[in-house]
């Protein structure tokens, strides 16, 4: 069966959600036959599309269908929807690993792998990302470094990245968020966002030939809760009722905003800079840094221009940063 007669069904019926459209309508509208409806709408429903049909009646998406939707996701993109394609899945390891291997094989730029949910899900450090069903955003974009005119710079992407979270967040919700250096997204304190950029060198001349950004937002609160480790570390996202019908269109519109705030800053050269330092909660902090798998506990002076963090470590000398992790709650 072609996914286009899907994306279609799914098409029409998320823009009459609730309502219900005949079978009849449906085969006439996109030129196929009641069966191949029918079919399509079954094999919709596998992938976990809540679908009613009622005889005489029709076909209807439920109001409450969860789902992230390549359809939707674009719908929500006035400026970027050609850049971008979307692989969606239901249950992977990682999006970052399935993205990786894509990317290996020479998948094009702006290719983004998508899941419900991962079963191991991991961030910097070896740490697993808390993954569940439905809840979060859990995606991951590949950058096709061979075909890039640009040169790629991995403090720039991954603080492009935080940034785009960042101020999506604020396009879809009434939430402030802050930035943890590099790249940590902050809601009251609390990680609200995860991002890991990961990528490979060519032997041959020494560059990048891929890289996959993978971002993890826990946008709706989980239905059992955050894990007891994570409770007093981990927010979700409040969404603005008036501007998002359902659920469902927070995570796609969100994802939506997302891609297209990262793409005016990484392709089309928009200057963050400034808003991601005035979003940078480190700034004045006596932090403890952890640089070669050495903790300093230093006073943090400023971010430049590049994006490596200014310290003064406790003897005076000023220095340089431009990776490492930085704990702020010192006991
Ligand atoms: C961190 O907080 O250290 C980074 C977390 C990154 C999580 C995202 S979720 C999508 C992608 N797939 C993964 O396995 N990890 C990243």
């Amino acid at each position: 069966m072609t996914a286009n007669i899907k994306d279609n069904i799914i098409s029409i019926l998320e823009s009459n959600k609730g309502l219900f459209i005949s079978g009849e309508k449906l085969a006439n509208d996109l030129n196929v036959s009641r069966t191949a409806i029918w079919k399509a709408v079954k094999s919709l429903r596998n992938e976990g599309y809540d679908i009613y049909s009622v005889s005489n009646k029709g076909y209807s998406l439920s109001k409450e269908t969860d789902m992230l939707s390549s359809k939707i996701i674009k719908n929500n993109m006035p400026k970027y929807s050609d850049k971008f394609n979307f692989k969606i899945y239901k249950t992977v390891e990682s999006t970052n690993i399935i993205a990786r291997d894509m990317a290996v094989n020479g998948a094009e730029s702006g290719t983004v792998v998508l899941a419900e949910e991962q079963t191991n899900g991991y961030g910097r450090n070896g740490k697993s990302f808390f993954s569940p069903y439905g809840t979060g955003i859990y995606m991951s974009i590949i950058l096709n470094l061979k075909k890039e005119k640009k040169l790629f710079n991995s403090s720039f992407i991954t603080t492009a990245a935080a940034m785009a979270v960042s101020k999506s967040i604020e396009e879809v919700s009434n939430e402030n968020t802050q930035i943890k250096w590099v790249n940590d997204v902050f809601i009251n304190e609390k990680k609200v966002c995860g991002i890991l950029t990961e990528g490979a060198f060519s032997f041959e001349d020494g560059r990048l030939d891929y890289a996959v950004i993978g971002i993890g937002v826990n946008v709706n609160f989980p239905k059992n809760g955050f894990p007891k480790e994570l409770d007093n570390i981990a927010a979700s996202i409040n969404l603005k009722n008036d501007t998002i019908n359902t659920q469902s269109d927070m995570r796609n519109i969100l994802i939506a905003k997302i891609l297209e705030n990262l793409y005016d800053y990484y392709f089309n050269d928009v200057v963050f800079y400034e808003e991601y330092k005035k979003r940078s909660f480190l700034i004045g902090k006596k932090v403890s840094i952890n640089i070669n798998d050495k903790e300093h506990i230093v006073r943090v002076l400023d971010i430049d221009e590049t994006f490596a963090l200014i310290i003064e470590f406790q003897n005076g000398k000023i220095d340089r940063v431009i990776s490492g992790s930085v704990n702020y709650k010192l006991s």
